[in-house]
């Protein structure tokens, strides 16, 4: 009965090719390839919301720059001699401390023509700026080069545990007539 019915049915138009293709495709196959565009589906969604929350939260945190701390101890103000201008922190933190027979001071080791970073000449008793040949007293101020104005001096302090501490942040200029200020020396 089946076969007869099978008979009866009437084949579908379009040629041989596409009718026969459709009916030969399995059950099987039909249902993994359904699958693999639904799971592709909820992939590429979840792959987007995991974006835009990943975005979100980028948001949340902007981007921070984390500077190191502009204060720093120097040691005991004995550690330095009278007359002395000491190098010792040049590298790590780019100043001077220099001591005379008031107090001690610092200077920030940056040439104020462009920048550079200058030397101290202790046989000539001055700081020389390698760029452009700017030179600087031993106290310094500018008296030669293309350097429009003095070194920088930096606020100094005594720390509780009795170090000198020294704020970079706070500077003195000399053209405004700040050097003679409390916490541009240290006196002693
Ligand atoms: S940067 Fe020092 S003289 Fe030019």
């Amino acid at each position: 009965m089946a076969e007869v019915e099978a008979a009866k049915t009437p084949k579908p138009a379009g040629g041989k090719g596409k009718g026969k293709g459709k009916k030969d495709v399995p059950l099987d196959n039909l249902y993994s390839r359904r699958d693999f565009f639904s799971y592709a589906g909820w992939a590429s969604f979840m792959a987007a919301l995991g974006l835009s929350s990943l975005y979100f939260l980028r948001l949340l945190f902007p981007r921070v720059l984390f500077e190191p701390s502009p204060v720093f101890k120097a040691g005991m103000p004995g550690d330095y001699t009278v007359g002395e201008v000491s190098t010792k922190w040049v590298k790590a933190q780019r100043v001077w401390i220099v001591r005379d027979d008031e107090g001690i001071y610092v200077i920030f080791a940056l040439c104020t023509h462009l920048g550079c970073t200058p030397r101290w000449l202790r046989t000539e008793n001055k700081y020389k700026c390698p760029c452009h040949g700017s030179g600087f007293t031993k106290q310094g101020i500018n008296f030669e080069g293309p350097a429009p104005r003095a070194l920088e001096r930096l606020k100094i302090a005594v720390a509780p545990d009795g170090q000198l501490i020294i704020d970079k942040s706070k500077k003195f200029l000399y053209e405004k007539d700040e050097w003679g200020k409390p916490e541009a020396k240290l006196k002693m």
